[in-house]
């Protein structure tokens, strides 16, 4: 007999010896392999082999009980037979499963008690170049060292080092675009800042590329209008200045809104927000509070409109909030009110940012 835990052992179930190559470092101190009962004990040994096959029998009775099931029950009988099934469904499931289970177990047996339990080493290649190619490659870098003359000048050399050095500095410093400065957030006086557009109070609402303002009295119940802020069109009469350039693309596609009409009674008005309509005349901005599309997409029945970019949906009669979609926030409202010519001005700026939501919005 021999002890388990002895790592010279062989075990003489399996009387088999292992070539093992000799190692080229130390054992690291692994703990000696112990051998399996059924390895040492000729007894344990027989035991788990009748175990095992024990398994497979039953497997094959299941498999005759099936059979049997099969024939024997007419499908439908006795339907509250266990859990709702019927007694043929249950036979037939039982004894399937049971086949199957049992062929499971026994071959998981035989693995884990009878099959060799021998460990196996193999040794790693060198993973180092030869000698020659070492040789070889030095020689090529210390060849260009010398043609370069990076030896000999360290005037270049150490220029060259600063210069390779700073250029991680650009890299740097444009990570603080990533995210609004302070000026970006809070600058309201030209409507550059995130928080803030071109709208002021007074401003009047004007169509979309023609610039021609809306008087409330224009529009039907169920009217969608695409509008912009006056000061997108100036003019000598309006007294607005020319803006050109990225800064009139950003100032357009911030200030841009929809003007819906709808019967009054419909709207239900958010709180403080009780004025901010004109005879059922209500505004929203027309980017979405997702990721920043326009929206339009109107259906007059409900005052729901659709988003095209990921199908948000917002209920204008109902401020604006979303019904559906991945849009977290309503779309911003425009407070509305008509001037002496009656037509439609804002009564201010939107009173929180439009657009996407950026991670900054809550703290302001
Ligand atoms: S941008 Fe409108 S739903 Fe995504």
């Amino acid at each position: 007999m021999i002890e388990p835990g002895n790592d010279d052992a062989v075990s003489p179930a399996h009387d088999r010896t292992l070539a093992v190559p000799e190692e080229p470092i130390a054992n690291p101190g692994l703990p000696a392999h112990q051998w399996r009962p059924t390895d040492v004990d000729p007894a344990a040994e027989k035991r788990a082999e009748r175990q095992i096959a024990g398994m497979f029998v039953l497997s094959m009775v299941c498999a005759v009980l099936f059979v049997v099931a099969y024939f024997a029950l007419e499908v439908g009988d006795n339907w509250d037979t266990f859990l709702g099934l019927g007694a043929s469904t249950a036979a037939l499931g039982t004894a399937l499963g049971g086949a199957l289970l049992f062929i499971g177990v026994g071959i998981i047996q035989w693995a884990r008690k009878l099959m060799s339990d021998h460990e196996i080493v193999e040794m790693r290649h060198a993973a180092a170049s030869s000698q020659e190619d070492r040789e070889a490659t030095l020689e090529a870098l210390s060849l260009g060292a010398d043609e370069s003359g990076i030896g000999r000048r360290p005037l270049v050399r150490n220029s060259l080092l600063g210069a390779v050095g700073l250029l991680g500095l650009p890299a740097v410093v444009l990570l603080r675009d990533l995210g609004p400065t302070n000026a970006q957030v809070a600058n309201a006086e030209n409507g550059t800042g995130l928080q803030h557009t071109i709208w002021k109070k007074g401003m009047r609402l004007v169509r979309d590329v023609v610039g021609t303002p809306i008087k409330a009295s224009e529009l039907e119940i169920g009217d969608l209008v695409n509008a912009a802020p006056e000061a997108q069109f100036p003019t000598e009469e309006n007294g607005y200045p020319e803006i050109e350039g990225v800064p009139l693309q950003v100032l357009k596609a911030k200030g841009a809104i929809i003007i819906v009409k709808m019967e009054p009674r419909e709207i239900k008005h958010g709180e403080g927000r009780e004025n901010w309509t004109v005879d059922g005349v209500i505004c929203y901005s027309k980017i979405c509070t997702h990721v920043g599309c326009p929206i339009s997409l109107y259906e007059r029945t409900t005052h729901h409109v659709l988003c095209p970019c990921h199908q948000s949906t917002f209920d204008l009669a109902d401020s604006a909030k979303v019904v559906f979609g991945p849009a977290h926030r309503p779309l911003p409202q425009l407070p509305l009110a008509v001037d002496e010519e009656g037509y439609l001005i804002a009564q201010s700026d939107f009173t929180e940012p439009v657009g996407a939501s950026y991670w900054e919005r809550e703290k302001q």
